[in-house]
Parts: C-alpha cells; structure tokens; sequence
C-alpha cells in the first residue's frame, strides 16, 4: 500500500447519493427519467434550449439544497492530512467536494458556473438562470451551464493525464464507469503502476480492471477507507 505516494481519486454520482442527489444510471436515475440526447447535448440545447436551462436550475436547486455526507467530509480530511498529495477529480457538477473543504477538478464542469457561449467568459450562475441573462464581459444573452456534455472534450484532461501518470494509488468511487474517458483512468494508472482500489455501492462496468473492491455505501466504505490510509 502506497503510505506517501500521490493518490488520484475519482468520484461520481454515487459519493453524493446519500447527499440526496440523484445518480444517472441506477433504478430511479436521472436518465430514467430524461433523455440524455435532449439535456446533456449541445445538439440538445440547439433544439430546445429552455428544457436544458430548467434541468439544470433544478439541479442546481437540489445540490444546493444537499450538504455534504459524510464520504465528502473523510476525502476532505484524507487531502489535508495524508503526507503525500491527493488529487481528487469528480465528474459531479454538485459542489458538495469543496463544500466540505476538498479542493476538487471538475472535468465536468460545475452546476454553480455559467458559460456565456459567445465569448466563452465565465461567471458564478445564480440559483435560478435565464437563457436571456446577459453576458457581464460581452453583454450577450447567450447564457449556458458551465458543464461539459456528451459530444464535448473534458475539462483539465492534461493536468488529470499528468496525476494519472504520477500516481501511486487510484481510487474510483461511486461511478458506474459506463462514461468515457473517466472510465479509462484506472487502467492509465494502472499502466503506470499504481495499485488500483474502487468503492462502490456494487460491481461496475470496470470492477474486472480494479486490483481490489470495497462494497458498500460511500458513507460507511470511505472513512473507514481514508482511515486506514491515515493509521
Ligand atoms: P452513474 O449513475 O452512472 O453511476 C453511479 C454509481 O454509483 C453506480 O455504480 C451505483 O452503484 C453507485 N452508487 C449508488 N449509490 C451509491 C452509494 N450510496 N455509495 C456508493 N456508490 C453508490 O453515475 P456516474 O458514474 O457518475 O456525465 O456517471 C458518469 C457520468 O454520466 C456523469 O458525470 C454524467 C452522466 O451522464 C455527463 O452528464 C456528461
């Protein structure tokens, strides 16, 4: 087990289900309910950009709604306390990581951010955004959510290249693994040479590339994961 090394945690919609906070993918998940071509495309917001803008409100509304369980509070002690670094990046748009004092990558993007999408300036979004809301750099009403959607690169995915390179631990939790290139992170550290662990609720996808597993719910698993990393 790697006591100083740098540890890459990945997180998904499973670390904030106990949050309240809807996953994608399981019985009851958002895309049971929405469809993924008609709210998380930009081809999507072309056709009917009010339909994205209010699915996002909501989600903004309920993540800031949502505190953070207690799988946030233990990778947040994990990062100020472990001797070597601890990158965690998410592929949630909630703010639930920084809000329990985790510095976090969002290669997804951030619910809490808006994107004007005629000069690319960004700027925290209020609760409740307005297609019409102009752009406070360039006065254009051409407000989006700043998150990434399918059919669109990734955030950071050099910076998140280089922590998989260097990494001498690797931790997915709470992720179905069903989305690329998250999905492939733990095989590029593995590449590298970094033990590989994934927690999660039940098998993924991606179980069969883990070296090990720890089921359960992410409240329960992961302090007593980030323990075991700080005894
Ligand atoms: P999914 O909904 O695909 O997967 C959530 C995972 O969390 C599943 O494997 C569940 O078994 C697990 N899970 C559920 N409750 C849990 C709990 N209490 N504790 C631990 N694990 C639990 O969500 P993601 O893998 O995050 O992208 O989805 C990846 C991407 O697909 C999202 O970022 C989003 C989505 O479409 C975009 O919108 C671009």
């Amino acid at each position: 087990m790697a006591q100083k090394g740098k540890i890459v945690i990945l997180t998904g919609a499973g670390i904030s289900a106990e949050s309240g906070l809807g996953t994608f993918r399981d019985k009851d998940g958002l895309w049971t309910k929405y469809d993924l071509e008609d709210v998380a495309t930009p081809q999507g917001f072309a056709r009917n950009p009010q339909l994205v803008v209010d699915f996002y409100n909501a989600r903004r509304a309920n993540a800031l709604d949502a505190a953070p369980n207690a799988a946030h509070t233990a990778l947040s002690t994990l990062q100020k306390q472990y001797a070597g670094e601890v990158i965690i990046v998410t592929q949630n748009v909630d703010d639930l990581h920084e809000r329990s004092g985790a510095e976090v990558i969002h290669m997804h993007g951030a619910l809490m951010g808006a994107l004007c999408n005629a000069c690319d300036h960004r700027w925290p979004a209020p609760r409740v955004m307005g297609l019409t809301d102009p752009c406070p750099s360039c006065d254009a009403p051409a407000t989006r959510p700043d998150v990434v959607w399918f059919g669109e690169i990734p955030y950071f995915m050099e910076d998140i290249a280089e922590h998989l390179q260097s990494c001498t631990l690797f931790a997915a939790i709470g992720t179905s693994g069903q989305v690329y290139p998250a999905a492939g992170f733990v095989q590029e550290a593995a590449y590298s040479g970094a033990e590989t662990v994934e927690l999660n609720l039940e098998a993924s996808e991606m179980s069969p590339a883990f070296d090990r597993h720890i089921q359960g719910p992410a409240s329960e698993v992961v302090p007593r994961w980030v323990e075991s990393l700080l005894s």
